[in-house]
């Protein structure tokens, strides 16, 4: 923690930085070009070096995730500028699922996440809640088991533009599993920077804008989905690099054999990076991201206690500002 604060100085000093365009810290609307070598090194740099200083640091302590205070706001920030996620635990705990739901809206409307998912298992409040649903629409969806989940980004299936898909989210956990339910966490941008270090042309094929097709499918409310194509990684309208991903093998079309060996490539740096988040959280503690890469392990639970978190997905980013 002392690590982490000692550094947060120099953190929210590069939120300006990062952010700005068109100052000489760094960041430069073409530090994602290719072709732009420059800009890409200093941004490389920087993120190495942030990745560094945020590395294993702890939840930020919330007192009150209605009112979060200057301080505590600080403190999340830095981590999201360094690793694009900030973890964070609430010292207090809400009276019933009611609370707990005006609660997770309130503490990411603090972080500018409004732009909310139209989510077909979210709750009238708008809250999807990650259970292991036995009967009814949900059954059988693997979210909605026990069941390891692969590496992923949110809402990869639901891709409609660059600005128009899951760049936001919250995964807040209301009880912890008995056995596994661990988290791996990666920050989209270090997987990006690490294939573009060692495989330019992987990286060039997964940003065509159809490298990576979701078939068609019946989604858990038994709604029909068209066949949703886009690319993996590729920017937002504000210049932000996006992505979209899922390492299952199974309703998954990549664009040629080309590109299903630079996914390959991809999920094997992924699953070697040294900054690979590993964690399990416990009840009030959560995960506040630019919905960065992430897997969940298999998990046991005691009976009747099989709800584990809640999630709200947003079309939007964390306001750092
Ligand atoms: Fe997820």
């Amino acid at each position: 923690m002392q690590n982490f604060l000692a550094n947060e100085e120099n953190n929210i000093n590069s939120i300006s930085c990062i952010q700005s365009r068109g100052d000489e810290s760094g960041w430069s609307p073409s530090a994602f070009s290719l072709e732009d070598k420059d800009s890409w090194r200093r941004w490389r740099d920087i993120k190495l070096r942030q990745a560094e200083s945020a590395r294993d640091a702890p939840p930020t302590l919330i007192e009150d995730p209605r009112s979060v205070s200057a301080a505590e706001r600080r403190a999340l920030l830095a981590q999201v500028v360094a690793t694009n996620f900030a973890l964070y635990e609430w010292r207090i705990a809400p009276s019933d699922e009611d609370a707990l739901d005006e609660w997770l809206l309130a503490f990411t409307g603090s972080f500018g996440l409004r732009a909310r998912e139209d989510h077909r298992s979210a709750n009238g409040n708008g809250v999807v809640r990650i259970e292991v649903a036995r009967e009814g629409g949900r059954a059988g969806y693997i979210p909605y088991t026990n069941l390891r989940i692969a590496w992923h980004t949110d809402g990869y299936y639901n891709y409609h533009g660059p600005s128009n898909c899951v760049r936001g989210m919250i995964l807040h956990c209301a009880a912890a599993a008995s056995q596994g339910g661990e988290n791996r966490l990666l920050d989209h941008e270090l997987a990006y920077l690490r294939l573009r270090d060692s495989d330019e042309e992987a990286l060039r094929l997964l940003m065509h804008p159809q490298a990576m097709t979701i078939p068609e499918a019946t989604d858990d409310s038994g709604r029909f989905r068209a066949t949703n194509a886009g690319p993996v990684f590729f920017l937002d309208d504000s210049g932000a690099l996006t992505m979209r991903y899922t390492a299952r093998k199974r309703f998954v079309e990549w664009r040629d054999e080309a590109t299903r060996g630079a996914a390959d490539r991809l999920l094997a740096l992924i699953e070697s990076d040294p900054h690979v988040r590993r964690l399990k959280m416990a009840p009030g503690q959560g995960l506040l991201c630019n919905n960065v890469l992430h897997d969940r392990a298999g998990f046991e639970n005691d009976a009747d206690t099989w709800r584990r978190l809640c999630r709200v997905r947003f079309h939007n980013r964390i306001d750092i500002n």
